[in-house]
């Protein structure tokens, strides 16, 4: 594990490697105790996409892999239908433990996770952040309306881009929002394959400072 201040000499791999060890071994809430174990994220370092979910379901504390039951098999598809595959993006949650039964995350369960988040996105310095529905919304552009009135636009803050959208398990419930999905993943290709030209909205204000993310030693 690195001193802070000496991260910068890492590889960014080394450093997900790192923040990856530090998630397996995390206590800072109480969702260790009722975990199979940590959930940090899957994919490469040099990810043009990142992609950040709510929180790890049955299968994924199970697996120790994000997206990995019916939600991340739509993902994976939708993904596949713009032309990118799973293996070429970033993909991890805002919570990197599973909540008992899969009720929503608490605030101070995001608040003990968000050093985690910040030090990865630091890590991997993405083209674009998709975020999968109203949590990732809130956690990663706090103040922003809804997701049902953010979604399948771009939106730029404090020099980061990100694309919100519904959260697959939402189109697997209700599937009149499937339709609305895919416009979004495709509005997501057309931002990766020409991102001056893509519509994009401004919000003011840097993204969340990761003051945790120091006391972690992360950085
Ligand atoms: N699986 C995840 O890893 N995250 C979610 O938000 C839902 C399912």
């Amino acid at each position: 594990m690195s001193e802070p201040g000496v991260a910068g000499s890492e590889s960014a791999q080394e450093r997900l490697d790192q923040i990856a060890a530090q998630v397996r071994a995390c206590t800072r809430c109480p969702l260790h105790r009722t975990r199979t174990q940590g959930v940090p994220g899957t994919g490469p370092a040099s990810a043009r996409l990142m992609a950040i979910g709510e929180a790890p379901g049955e299968r994924e504390d199970l697996e120790g892999k994000p997206f990995v039951g019916a939600a991340g098999q739509l993902l994976t598809q939708l993904l596949e239908e713009i032309g990118l595959s799973r293996s070429d993006i970033f993909i991890t949650n805002v919570l990197k433990s599973r909540p008992p039964g899969n009720r929503d995350p608490l605030p101070e369960e995001v608040e003990a996770c968000s050093g985690y988040l910040d030090a990865q996105v630091d890590a991997i310095q993405p083209e674009v952040i998709l975020l999968l529905g109203r949590h990732a919304l809130q956690r990663l552009l706090p103040g922003s309306s809804g997701i049902s009135r953010s979604h399948g636009r771009v939106i730029r803050r404090g020099g980061r881009a990100y694309m919100p959208c519904y959260h697959p398990a939402a189109a697997l419930y209700n599937g009149s929002l499937m339709s609305t999905l895919r416009e979004d993943f495709r509005a997501l290709r057309a931002y990766l394959d020409a991102p001056a030209q893509a519509p994009a909205a401004t919000l003011p204000g840097p993204p969340d400072p990761p003051p945790e993310a120091e006391q972690l030693g992360l950085f």
